[in-house]
């Protein structure tokens, strides 16, 4: 069997250092471990419309924003295919036959789902679309074949979601979907970085993000004004590291040996910690130590999007070429599904000569 990758983000605006350290860092590190056959990364512009059916102008204007995220963090379109969702139309009519084996309180069910109902204030105007969306995902993964889905922990429910309607398939049509194993980032510090703000995750109508495409003013003006354990008033005051961001991100980004270069008071992050929360340690300080971690880690990515963001038609070029290739792969899973299904009505020869057969008595 062969060992595929598929995974995705919705294109409704830039990634940010949350999906950095949660998904895309390790996303470059198993597309260049070599164990993979066939690594497909999915602009999801067809699940980002299931709530922005009214926009689809924002969902247009962020497919490049992503794409460039994509290759700048060192996505290669060489190992991956990129492919933008909504080309792929396979995936559709694979949804389509999920859906039948999925109930509607299994969907109310999902917390992933639920939660997002109560952020939109969707109450009784759920769009059905945006309901079902689990079912589509499930299409997404299983069209590729998928046998690994790194993913951050908001998406567990999808992968049960995934497996559930795998399992019911091959058990009614006979084995022909893969189960998928999910991939949760390795740092727990990964699992979900909080907003510069403290609150607990980064999102764009918060204004708490630090962009990937962010200049170096903005993200040390963004690091500079974050949120810490607001008890911490005077430098001498003990400090709370458990839940202060500002320490969640060093767990998430620094390596002890940038202490040498940086911050050379401390030998490593645990040190450094053990002094903020005895006092003496100054949030400044610490800040800057992050400002310079982070840039050390960001500039290579700036720079790479900046080389891609001077041939926008090539990039365009490279989601084609991706697409191309994730549509055949699709179509093929596809047959197989109709296959499956019994839906091969004009190919089966038998089929055909056994109604022959009933109708003229041969
Ligand atoms: N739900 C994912 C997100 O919100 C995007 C996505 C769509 C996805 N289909 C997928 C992720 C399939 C992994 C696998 O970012």
């Amino acid at each position: 069997m062969k060992n595929v990758i598929l995974t995705g983000d919705r294109p409704t605006g830039r990634l940010h250092v949350g999906h950095y350290v949660g998904s895309l860092k390790r996303r470059v590190e198993l597309q260049n471990s070599g164990e993979f056959d066939d690594i497909y990364i999915m602009i999801a512009d067809a699940q980002a419309l299931t709530d922005n059916a009214d926009n689809p102008e924002k969902i247009r204007q962020n497919i490049i924003e992503v794409a460039l995220d994509y290759l700048s963090v060192g996505l290669d379109p060489e190992k991956t295919a990129l492919f933008v969702q909504s080309q792929v139309t396979e995936l559709c009519e694979l949804s389509f036959y999920y859906m039948n084996l999925v109930t509607v309180s299994r969907l109310q069910r999902n917390p992933t789902v639920k939660a997002e109902i109560q952020m939109r204030d969707f109450q009784a105007s759920i769009p059905v679309g945006f309901f079902t969306y689990p079912i589509s995902q499930a299409a997404d993964i299983t069209a590729f074949k998928a046998t690994a889905v790194p993913v951050g922990e908001d998406q567990l429910p999808m992968l049960e979601q995934t497996r559930e309607i795998v399992r019911k398939f091959n058990d009614i049509y006979g084995e022909t979907l893969i189960e998928p194993q999910v991939l949760l980032p390795g740092n727990q510090a990964c699992l979900r970085l909080p907003g510069t703000d403290g609150k607990a995750k980064m999102s764009k109508s918060l204004g708490n993000c630090i962009y990937l495409a962010d200049t170096e003013e903005e993200v040390q003006k963004k690091v500079m004004g974050m949120f810490t354990d607001p008890n911490h008033l005077r430098v001498e005051d003990p400090g709370k590291v458990e839940g202060n961001p500002v320490f969640t991100y060093l767990d998430a980004f620094c390596r002890d040996e940038q202490f040498a270069e940086f911050c050379p008071d401390y030998s490593c992050l645990a040190e450094m910690k053990e002094h903020y929360a005895k006092g003496g340690l100054g949030d400044v300080k610490v800040k800057k130590f992050l400002n310079n971690v982070l840039q050390s880690e960001l500039a290579p990515i700036r720079g790479k999007r900046k080389q891609f963001e001077k041939d926008i038609p090539a990039v365009y070029d490279i989601l084609k070429q991706g697409t191309k290739k994730a549509q055949e792969t699709a179509a093929q899973t596809l047959h197989e599904v109709r296959e499956a299904m019994k839906m091969n009505y004009f190919e089966d020869e038998a089929l055909i000569q056994q109604h022959a057969k009933k109708y003229n008595n041969q």
